[in-house]
């Protein structure tokens, strides 16, 4: 079941599509949001965690995006996750989005799961067929996306706290990253 399964999957994009529509057995609930960059001229993350009823949450972000990506602009996103929540028992597991370019890793990942997910709250770039770089330089919003309506979602995951690790890097480009903390436990009936 592991490896079909994890908030990250609609989040970022993280694992393979094998849908599942039942309903889900689990909740989440964000733990903490951050971001890093190293030019904040050029990239600027802001989040947000929203919580919109009981034991309902959502997200907002704002990225300003103010650089040129090219066939040089990394990414890859690793996927950890600890059953205590306590920093030192976190693992990697075997789901990351191995390094790849940024224009692949939009024809794929953010096209079959990023795209779809937040089109309905965010101004995030939408296209059909192949991405055509440049990729938009623009301020892109997401308005409190609840992530966990998405019917795609596994229907059993395991419960724990989940730290998943989106990079960006590139040659004479700035770095930045965007982390997410996510606990899941058991639905209460
Ligand atoms: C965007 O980048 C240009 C130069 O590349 C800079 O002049 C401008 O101030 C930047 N915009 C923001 C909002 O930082």
């Amino acid at each position: 079941m592991d490896s079909r399964c994890l908030l990250a999957r609609v989040f970022l994009g993280v694992l393979l599509m094998h849908s599942c529509e039942a309903a889900r057995k689990w909740d989440y609930e964000p733990m903490s949001l951050s971001s890093t960059t190293t030019d904040p001229s050029k990239i600027l993350i802001k989040t947000k965690i929203d919580r919109i009823g009981r034991g309902e949450f959502a997200i907002s972000a704002t990225a300003m995006f103010n650089y040129t990506t090219t066939e040089e602009t990394m990414v890859e996103c690793l996927v950890y996750r600890s059953s205590s929540g306590a920093e030192a028992d976190y693992k990697l597991l075997p789901w990351a989005i191995p390094r790849q370019t940024f224009h692949e890793h939009l024809n794929t990942y953010y096209k079959e799961v990023t795209m779809r997910v937040f089109k309905k709250c965010s101004n995030f770039p939408y296209f059909e067929g192949d991405f055509q770089p440049p990729f938009p330089k623009m301020n892109y919003v997401a308005e409190k996306c609840a992530l966990g309506d998405d019917d795609r979602l596994p229907e059993i995951c395991p419960p724990g706290f989940y730290k998943i690790v989106f990079k960006c890097f590139g040659k004479n480009q700035p770095s930045w990253s965007f982390t997410a903390v996510f606990r899941l436990k058991p639905k209460l009936f």
